[in-house]
């Protein structure tokens, strides 16, 4: 039996990759690390935690000690590497978190696997990053492997340089190490901070939808599963010291998607057509706001055969029915804190 570490496996984009390992892998144990800070939440895995091959660990990757007691324990033959802030707008207003976890956490897990491992043979490291190391395009292009990194946020710049050190381990010490650069995420068990479940939950429940300057920024959306199933193929089939990119060819401008939402949920919720259409309010731009994401993910398509598998109107519809039939996952994780956080981020905006 193989024992593979998911960290960040109470996240959003985490829990969909635990939960898909867990089933179709009975010969794998997940052990899935997380600290479970607000972004992360037990409750995204509910279905699968009495599984036999699952186990958690409640653990902060920036202590580099505990890494290498729980390497020591588990000898783990592989690592998915997910845990992080995500963040932009929280590492706008708190950038030291994102180099303690993103950067000094990366490099704990990297520490620990080099100490641990010590011979290579059969293990693999996999990193899970973002499209927005790349920085920001105009009107055309896309961004391809070979593109030079230009992180413009502090969310980005730590996801860069946590990219580079996992380069650096594989350069300078032979670890096995594999990246993969994705766009953005979309579907259910996503914190209501990002654009699409914050505009879903506050379309049903009346209140305004925050677009940020004129909503003419793009990105280029994926449903969560495509790149579940991404990562599940990266790691067995990916090739040690290569960079995949992962996206859905599927641009869209943020007002643009905004009205598509506001469309499928005024049918879901019995409104008529274009009722909340009045909710669309315009909020001073987030700084240094990259103007437009677009991958091409040729590479994984060709040499995996990687494709995404859902039209964006499709995956959009049921992503609405799942937040409209989780309502009791909502209101839990939008309880505590987050009303200060909605506070300070737009009211007072
Ligand atoms: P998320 O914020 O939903 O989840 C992050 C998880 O990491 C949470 O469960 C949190 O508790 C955990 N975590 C944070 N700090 C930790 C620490 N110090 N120790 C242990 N656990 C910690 O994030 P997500 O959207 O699921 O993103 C997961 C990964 O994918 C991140 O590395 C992110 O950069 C990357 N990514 C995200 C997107 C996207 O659209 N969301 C796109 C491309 C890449
Ligand atoms: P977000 O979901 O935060 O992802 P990222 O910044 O990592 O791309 O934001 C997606 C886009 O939506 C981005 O251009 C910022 C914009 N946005 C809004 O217009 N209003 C909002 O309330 C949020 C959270 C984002």
């Amino acid at each position: 039996m193989k024992t593979i570490l998911i960290t960040g496996g109470a996240g959003f984009i985490g829990s969909h990759v635990v939960r898909r390992f867990v089933k179709k892998y009975p010969n794998y144990k997940i052990v899935n690390l997380d600290t479970l800070t607000y972004a992360g939440n037990l409750a995204n895995l509910r279905d699968i935690e009495k599984e036999p091959n699952y186990e958690f660990v409640k653990a902060d990757i920036t202590d580099g000690e505990l890494m290498k007691t729980i390497f020591n324990k588990y000898c783990f033959d592989g690592v998915i590497h997910l845990a992080a802030e995500s963040h932009v707008d929280r590492s706008i207003s708190s950038p030291m978190e994102f180099i303690f976890t993103n950067i000094v956490g990366t490099v704990n897990l990297l520490n620990a696997a080099r100490e641990i491992w010590k011979e290579f043979t059969d293990k693999r490291f996999y990193h899970i990053s973002t499209d927005e190391v790349y920085g920001s395009l105009g009107a055309t292009g896309f961004f391809y492997e070979d593109t030079a990194y230009d992180p413009r946020s502090p969310y980005s710049a730590s996801k860069a340089s946590s990219d580079h050190l996992v380069r650096a381990y594989h350069h300078t010490y032979g670890l096995p190490i594999v990246i993969s650069n994705c766009s953005n995420n979309y579907g259910p068990f996503q914190f209501p901070e990002k654009l699409i479940p914050l505009a879903i939950h506050n379309i049903k429940n009346n209140k305004p939808v925050p677009v940020y300057g004129k909503g003419e920024n793009i990105r280029d959306w994926l449903f969560v599963e495509d790149h579940a199933n991404a990562i599940d193929l990266i790691y067995h089939e990916g090739r040690i010291a290569e960079t995949y990119n992962i996206g859905g060819h599927n641009e869209w401008k943020n007002i643009d998607l905004i009205h598509l939402l506001i469309e499928i949920m005024d049918k879901k919720l019995n409104r008529s057509a274009g009722a909340s259409l009045s909710l669309i309010t315009y909020v001073k731009d987030r700084a240094g706001h990259d103007l437009r994401y677009a991958i091409d993910s040729g590479k994984i398509q060709e040499a995996l055969g990687w494709k995404p598998s859902l039209q964006f109107a499709e995956g959009l519809e049921k992503t609405v029915e799942w937040y409209l039939a989780n309502e009791e996952w909502m209101n839990n994780v939008t309880s505590g804190d987050y009303q200060k956080y909605y506070d300070d981020q737009y009211v007072k905006r």
